[in-house]
Protein backbone atom coordinates (compact mmCIF):
# COMPACT_ATOMS: atom_id res chain seq x y z
CA UNK A 1 0.00 0.00 0.00
CA UNK A 2 2.66 2.47 1.40
CA UNK A 3 4.33 1.58 -2.22
CA UNK A 4 1.20 2.26 -4.00
CA UNK A 5 0.66 5.90 -2.33
CA UNK A 6 4.17 6.67 -2.80
CA UNK A 7 4.20 6.43 -6.23
CA UNK A 8 1.16 7.98 -6.66
CA UNK A 9 2.15 11.43 -4.81
CA UNK A 10 5.47 10.94 -6.77
CA UNK A 11 4.37 10.94 -10.27
CA UNK A 12 0.92 12.53 -9.95
CA UNK A 13 2.06 15.46 -8.05
CA UNK A 14 3.40 16.93 -11.58
CA UNK A 15 -0.32 16.44 -13.37
CA UNK A 16 -1.45 19.24 -14.88
CA UNK A 17 -5.44 19.97 -13.67
CA UNK A 18 -4.93 17.81 -10.47
CA UNK A 19 -4.78 19.46 -7.22
CA UNK A 20 -3.11 18.70 -3.80
CA UNK A 21 -6.92 17.98 -3.04
CA UNK A 22 -7.66 15.84 -5.40
CA UNK A 23 -4.35 14.11 -4.87
CA UNK A 24 -5.16 13.32 -1.43
CA UNK A 25 -8.12 12.52 -2.19
CA UNK A 26 -6.83 10.04 -4.47
CA UNK A 27 -4.21 8.60 -1.81
CA UNK A 28 -6.64 7.60 0.29
CA UNK A 29 -8.92 5.67 -2.18
CA UNK A 30 -5.78 4.08 -2.48
CA UNK A 31 -4.58 3.17 0.94
CA UNK A 32 -7.94 1.25 1.14
CA UNK A 33 -8.29 -0.87 -1.45
CA UNK A 34 -7.63 -4.62 -1.38
CA UNK A 35 -3.81 -5.25 -2.24
CA UNK A 36 -2.56 -8.55 -3.19
CA UNK A 37 0.75 -10.09 -4.16
CA UNK A 38 1.65 -11.02 -8.09
CA UNK A 39 4.14 -11.84 -10.33
CA UNK A 40 4.80 -8.01 -10.94
CA UNK A 41 7.11 -6.67 -8.59
CA UNK A 42 4.67 -4.03 -7.27
CA UNK A 43 1.82 -6.45 -6.26
CA UNK A 44 -2.02 -5.88 -7.47
CA UNK A 45 -4.72 -3.86 -6.04
CA UNK A 46 -8.58 -4.19 -6.35
CA UNK A 47 -10.08 -1.53 -8.10
CA UNK A 48 -13.06 -1.24 -9.59
CA UNK A 49 -13.71 -4.87 -9.90
CA UNK A 50 -10.33 -5.42 -11.59
CA UNK A 51 -6.90 -6.21 -9.97
CA UNK A 52 -4.47 -3.46 -11.40
CA UNK A 53 -0.36 -3.18 -11.12
CA UNK A 54 -0.23 -0.97 -7.78
CA UNK A 55 2.07 0.77 -9.51
CA UNK A 56 0.06 2.09 -12.69
CA UNK A 57 -2.73 2.56 -10.40
CA UNK A 58 -2.54 6.67 -9.79
CA UNK A 59 -1.73 7.12 -13.36
CA UNK A 60 -4.66 5.39 -14.05
CA UNK A 61 -7.18 7.35 -11.71
CA UNK A 62 -5.48 10.23 -13.30
CA UNK A 63 -6.14 9.51 -16.28
CA UNK A 64 -9.98 8.56 -15.85
CA UNK A 65 -9.72 11.79 -14.60
CA UNK A 66 -8.24 13.73 -16.53
CA UNK A 67 -8.59 13.05 -20.10
CA UNK A 68 -10.80 14.65 -22.63
CA UNK A 69 -11.41 12.22 -26.18
CA UNK A 70 -11.37 13.88 -28.78
CA UNK A 71 -14.16 12.53 -31.63
CA UNK A 72 -10.67 11.46 -34.12
CA UNK A 73 -8.86 10.11 -31.53
CA UNK A 74 -7.91 6.00 -31.53
CA UNK A 75 -7.28 3.84 -28.80
CA UNK A 76 -5.83 0.70 -29.06
CA UNK A 77 -7.23 -1.71 -25.76
CA UNK A 78 -6.11 -5.31 -24.79
CA UNK A 79 -4.90 -7.58 -21.93
CA UNK A 80 -1.36 -7.70 -22.09
CA UNK A 81 0.33 -10.13 -23.55
CA UNK A 82 -2.53 -10.24 -26.17
CA UNK A 83 -1.13 -9.33 -29.63
CA UNK A 84 -0.64 -5.40 -28.77
CA UNK A 85 2.40 -4.51 -29.99
CA UNK A 86 1.70 -6.59 -33.63
CA UNK A 87 -1.81 -4.02 -33.43
CA UNK A 88 0.30 -1.25 -32.70
CA UNK A 89 2.48 -1.75 -35.86
CA UNK A 90 -0.55 -2.23 -38.13
CA UNK A 91 -2.65 0.22 -36.82
CA UNK A 92 0.62 2.78 -36.84
CA UNK A 93 1.08 1.40 -40.33
CA UNK A 94 -1.86 2.02 -41.93
CA UNK A 95 -2.58 5.62 -40.62
CA UNK A 96 0.67 6.21 -41.46
CA UNK A 97 0.73 4.75 -44.72
CA UNK A 98 0.83 8.21 -47.37
CA UNK A 99 3.50 9.62 -45.21
CA UNK A 100 5.97 6.47 -44.54
CA UNK A 101 6.87 3.48 -47.41
CA UNK A 102 7.95 0.22 -46.24
CA UNK A 103 11.23 1.59 -46.23
CA UNK A 104 11.39 4.98 -44.17
CA UNK A 105 8.36 3.66 -41.60
CA UNK A 106 9.81 4.96 -38.06
CA UNK A 107 9.07 0.88 -37.52
CA UNK A 108 11.67 -0.04 -38.59
CA UNK A 109 14.33 1.79 -36.21
CA UNK A 110 11.78 2.62 -33.10
CA UNK A 111 9.84 -0.27 -31.38
CA UNK A 112 5.83 -0.44 -31.67
CA UNK A 113 5.44 0.72 -28.05
CA UNK A 114 7.16 3.65 -28.68
CA UNK A 115 5.50 4.61 -31.89
CA UNK A 116 2.09 3.97 -29.96
CA UNK A 117 2.33 5.22 -26.26
CA UNK A 118 0.29 4.27 -23.35
CA UNK A 119 -2.44 6.04 -21.22
CA UNK A 120 -1.15 4.77 -18.20
CA UNK A 121 2.72 3.93 -19.01
CA UNK A 122 3.59 6.99 -20.76
CA UNK A 123 1.29 9.82 -20.86
CA UNK A 124 0.12 9.88 -17.08
CA UNK A 125 3.62 7.83 -15.26
CA UNK A 126 5.28 10.85 -16.78
CA UNK A 127 3.07 14.25 -17.67
CA UNK A 128 6.36 16.62 -17.33
CA UNK A 129 7.72 14.42 -20.56
CA UNK A 130 4.78 13.61 -22.36
CA UNK A 131 2.15 15.82 -23.71
CA UNK A 132 -1.05 14.01 -25.31
CA UNK A 133 -1.70 17.55 -26.10
CA UNK A 134 1.03 17.87 -28.70
CA UNK A 135 0.37 14.60 -30.86
CA UNK A 136 -0.64 15.28 -34.07
CA UNK A 137 -4.41 14.15 -34.81
CA UNK A 138 -5.63 11.38 -35.18
CA UNK A 139 -3.92 10.60 -32.02
CA UNK A 140 -3.03 6.85 -31.46
CA UNK A 141 -2.60 5.62 -28.01
CA UNK A 142 -3.42 2.26 -25.92
CA UNK A 143 -4.40 1.40 -22.56
CA UNK A 144 -4.83 -2.14 -20.77
CA UNK A 145 -7.59 -0.89 -18.72
CA UNK A 146 -10.97 -2.71 -19.44
CA UNK A 147 -13.98 -1.03 -20.99
CA UNK A 148 -15.56 -0.29 -17.93
CA UNK A 149 -12.90 1.60 -16.44
CA UNK A 150 -12.49 3.84 -19.54
CA UNK A 151 -13.11 7.76 -18.51
CA UNK A 152 -16.52 8.85 -19.54
CA UNK A 153 -15.16 11.08 -22.17
CA UNK A 154 -14.12 8.25 -24.27
CA UNK A 155 -17.26 6.43 -24.09
CA UNK A 156 -19.12 9.73 -24.70
CA UNK A 157 -17.06 11.08 -27.57
CA UNK A 158 -16.72 9.61 -31.28
CA UNK A 159 -13.49 8.06 -30.98
CA UNK A 160 -12.97 4.99 -31.82
CA UNK A 161 -11.58 1.71 -29.92
CA UNK A 162 -9.80 -1.16 -31.28
CA UNK A 163 -9.81 -4.24 -29.18
CA UNK A 164 -7.27 -7.28 -29.37
CA UNK A 165 -7.90 -10.45 -26.77
CA UNK A 166 -6.40 -13.56 -27.12
CA UNK A 167 -7.12 -17.27 -26.04
CA UNK A 168 -6.05 -16.95 -22.00
CA UNK A 169 -3.77 -20.70 -22.64
CA UNK A 170 -1.96 -18.62 -24.47
CA UNK A 171 -1.80 -15.64 -22.38
CA UNK A 172 -1.00 -17.90 -19.83
CA UNK A 173 1.96 -18.94 -21.59
CA UNK A 174 3.29 -16.25 -23.02
CA UNK A 175 3.09 -14.07 -19.49
CA UNK A 176 3.42 -17.29 -17.21
CA UNK A 177 0.21 -15.93 -15.61
CA UNK A 178 -3.67 -15.71 -15.74
CA UNK A 179 -4.32 -12.73 -17.25
CA UNK A 180 -8.36 -12.52 -16.77
CA UNK A 181 -8.58 -8.78 -15.59
CA UNK A 182 -9.22 -7.13 -18.52
CA UNK A 183 -12.79 -8.25 -18.90
CA UNK A 184 -12.87 -8.88 -22.95
CA UNK A 185 -16.53 -10.05 -22.21
CA UNK A 186 -16.89 -6.19 -21.79
CA UNK A 187 -15.26 -4.87 -24.85
CA UNK A 188 -16.96 -7.90 -26.59
CA UNK A 189 -20.52 -6.57 -25.50
CA UNK A 190 -19.79 -2.79 -26.12
CA UNK A 191 -18.69 -4.19 -30.05
CA UNK A 192 -22.01 -5.62 -30.42
CA UNK A 193 -23.94 -2.40 -29.13
CA UNK A 194 -21.71 0.10 -30.53
CA UNK A 195 -20.15 -2.00 -33.80
CA UNK A 196 -19.49 1.42 -34.88
CA UNK A 197 -17.33 2.50 -31.85
CA UNK A 198 -15.52 -0.54 -30.53
CA UNK A 199 -13.98 -3.10 -33.25
CA UNK A 200 -13.29 -6.36 -31.48
CA UNK A 201 -10.49 -8.70 -32.85
CA UNK A 202 -8.98 -11.81 -31.66
CA UNK A 203 -5.23 -12.46 -31.83
CA UNK A 204 -6.60 -16.06 -33.51
CA UNK A 205 -8.53 -14.53 -36.05
CA UNK A 206 -5.85 -11.83 -37.00
CA UNK A 207 -3.42 -14.77 -37.29
CA UNK A 208 -5.84 -16.72 -39.53
CA UNK A 209 -6.49 -13.89 -42.01
CA UNK A 210 -4.32 -10.70 -41.65
CA UNK A 211 -5.11 -9.48 -45.35
CA UNK A 212 -8.93 -9.53 -44.19
CA UNK A 213 -8.52 -8.34 -40.27
CA UNK A 214 -6.02 -5.31 -41.83
CA UNK A 215 -8.72 -4.41 -44.38
CA UNK A 216 -11.53 -4.13 -41.57
CA UNK A 217 -9.01 -2.31 -39.34
CA UNK A 218 -8.34 0.17 -41.70
CA UNK A 219 -12.58 0.62 -42.62
CA UNK A 220 -13.00 0.74 -39.92
CA UNK A 221 -10.59 3.83 -38.51
CA UNK A 222 -12.11 5.92 -41.41
CA UNK A 223 -8.64 4.89 -43.52
CA UNK A 224 -9.88 2.54 -45.98
CA UNK A 225 -7.27 0.58 -48.95
CA UNK A 226 -8.42 2.17 -52.20
CA UNK A 227 -9.01 -0.34 -54.89
CA UNK A 228 -5.66 1.20 -56.53
CA UNK A 229 -3.76 0.59 -52.73
CA UNK A 230 -4.94 -2.45 -53.23
CA UNK A 231 -3.85 -3.29 -56.38
CA UNK A 232 -0.56 -1.82 -55.73
CA UNK A 233 0.28 -4.13 -53.09
CA UNK A 234 -0.21 -1.93 -50.33
CA UNK A 235 -1.53 -3.83 -47.92
CA UNK A 236 0.78 -6.81 -47.94
CA UNK A 237 3.48 -4.37 -47.55
CA UNK A 238 1.96 -3.31 -44.36
CA UNK A 239 1.62 -7.13 -42.99
CA UNK A 240 4.76 -8.09 -44.42
CA UNK A 241 6.71 -4.96 -42.28
CA UNK A 242 4.61 -5.35 -39.50
CA UNK A 243 5.29 -9.51 -39.28
CA UNK A 244 6.71 -11.19 -36.25
CA UNK A 245 9.70 -12.52 -38.25
CA UNK A 246 10.63 -8.70 -40.35
CA UNK A 247 10.09 -6.67 -36.34
CA UNK A 248 11.93 -9.04 -34.74
CA UNK A 249 14.73 -9.14 -36.96
CA UNK A 250 15.08 -5.34 -36.87
CA UNK A 251 18.09 -3.97 -34.73
CA UNK A 252 15.91 -1.98 -32.65
CA UNK A 253 14.03 -5.03 -31.48
CA UNK A 254 16.88 -7.26 -31.09
CA UNK A 255 19.10 -5.10 -29.25
CA UNK A 256 17.33 -1.74 -28.32
CA UNK A 257 15.38 -1.35 -24.68
CA UNK A 258 12.22 0.48 -23.35
CA UNK A 259 14.10 1.04 -19.89
CA UNK A 260 17.50 0.23 -18.86
CA UNK A 261 15.94 -3.15 -17.30
CA UNK A 262 13.88 -3.66 -20.33
CA UNK A 263 14.51 -5.47 -23.39
CA UNK A 264 12.70 -4.66 -26.81
CA UNK A 265 13.56 -8.78 -27.66
CA UNK A 266 10.99 -9.20 -24.60
CA UNK A 267 7.79 -8.55 -26.77
CA UNK A 268 8.57 -10.79 -29.98
CA UNK A 269 8.37 -14.41 -29.02
CA UNK A 270 6.76 -17.43 -31.22
CA UNK A 271 3.43 -15.95 -31.96
CA UNK A 272 1.94 -19.08 -32.45
CA UNK A 273 -2.00 -20.11 -31.66
CA UNK A 274 -2.42 -22.83 -29.24
CA UNK A 275 1.36 -23.36 -27.92
CA UNK A 276 -0.37 -23.69 -24.53
CA UNK A 277 -0.29 -27.45 -25.68
CA UNK A 278 2.67 -28.12 -25.19
CA UNK A 279 3.33 -25.86 -22.18
CA UNK A 280 0.05 -26.24 -19.98
CA UNK A 281 -1.08 -29.53 -18.44
CA UNK A 282 -4.95 -31.09 -18.40
CA UNK A 283 -5.16 -30.08 -14.79
CA UNK A 284 -4.21 -26.53 -15.82
CA UNK A 285 -6.29 -26.36 -18.57
CA UNK A 286 -9.30 -27.41 -16.49
CA UNK A 287 -8.85 -24.72 -14.03
CA UNK A 288 -8.59 -21.88 -16.45
CA UNK A 289 -11.90 -23.55 -18.44
CA UNK A 290 -13.57 -23.36 -15.36
CA UNK A 291 -13.00 -20.10 -14.56
CA UNK A 292 -13.27 -18.93 -18.38
CA UNK A 293 -16.85 -20.43 -18.28
CA UNK A 294 -17.78 -18.43 -15.03
CA UNK A 295 -16.83 -15.30 -16.50
CA UNK A 296 -17.45 -15.48 -20.13
CA UNK A 297 -20.71 -18.27 -21.01
CA UNK A 298 -23.02 -15.52 -21.06
CA UNK A 299 -21.09 -13.78 -23.37
CA UNK A 300 -21.19 -16.10 -26.36
CA UNK A 301 -17.49 -15.54 -26.54
CA UNK A 302 -15.49 -18.45 -27.04
CA UNK A 303 -12.47 -19.62 -27.41
CA UNK A 304 -10.69 -23.42 -28.17
CA UNK A 305 -9.57 -25.01 -24.88
CA UNK A 306 -9.83 -28.15 -26.17
CA UNK A 307 -6.51 -30.21 -27.25
P1 LIG B 1 3.98 -15.38 -27.62
O1 LIG B 1 4.60 -15.12 -26.29
O2 LIG B 1 2.90 -16.42 -27.59
O3 LIG B 1 4.96 -15.63 -28.71
P2 LIG B 1 1.77 -8.26 -26.46
O4 LIG B 1 2.28 -7.54 -27.64
O5 LIG B 1 0.33 -7.93 -26.12
O6 LIG B 1 2.69 -8.16 -25.28
O7 LIG B 1 1.72 -9.82 -26.86
C1 LIG B 1 2.90 -10.54 -27.02
C2 LIG B 1 2.61 -11.75 -27.88
O8 LIG B 1 2.39 -11.35 -29.25
C3 LIG B 1 3.80 -12.71 -27.90
O9 LIG B 1 3.23 -14.01 -28.07
C4 LIG B 1 4.55 -12.25 -29.15
O10 LIG B 1 5.42 -13.21 -29.69
C5 LIG B 1 3.38 -11.96 -30.09
N1 LIG B 1 3.73 -11.02 -31.16
C6 LIG B 1 4.53 -9.92 -31.06
N2 LIG B 1 4.64 -9.33 -32.27
C7 LIG B 1 3.90 -10.05 -33.14
C8 LIG B 1 3.65 -9.95 -34.54
N3 LIG B 1 4.18 -8.98 -35.28
N4 LIG B 1 2.84 -10.89 -35.11
C9 LIG B 1 2.30 -11.89 -34.36
N5 LIG B 1 2.52 -12.04 -33.04
C10 LIG B 1 3.31 -11.14 -32.43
Amino acid sequence: MAEAAQYFSSSNGNCSGSSGDDNRSSELVLSQLPKASSWLKSGVTLYQNCWFPSNALPNIISFQKQFKADDQDIILASNPKSGTTWLKALLFSILNRTDCSPSNTPLLTSNPHQLVPSFEFTFYSNPKRHDLNVMSSPRLVSTHIPYSSFPDSIKHSKCHIVYICRNPLDVIVSIWHFVNNGHPDRFWKASLEKPGKVLFLKYEDLKEDTFFQAKRIAEFIGFPFSKEEECNGVIEQILELCSLSKLKELDVNKHGRMRPNFENKLFFRKGKVGDWVNHLSASMVERVDKVMKEKLSDSGLLFKMSR
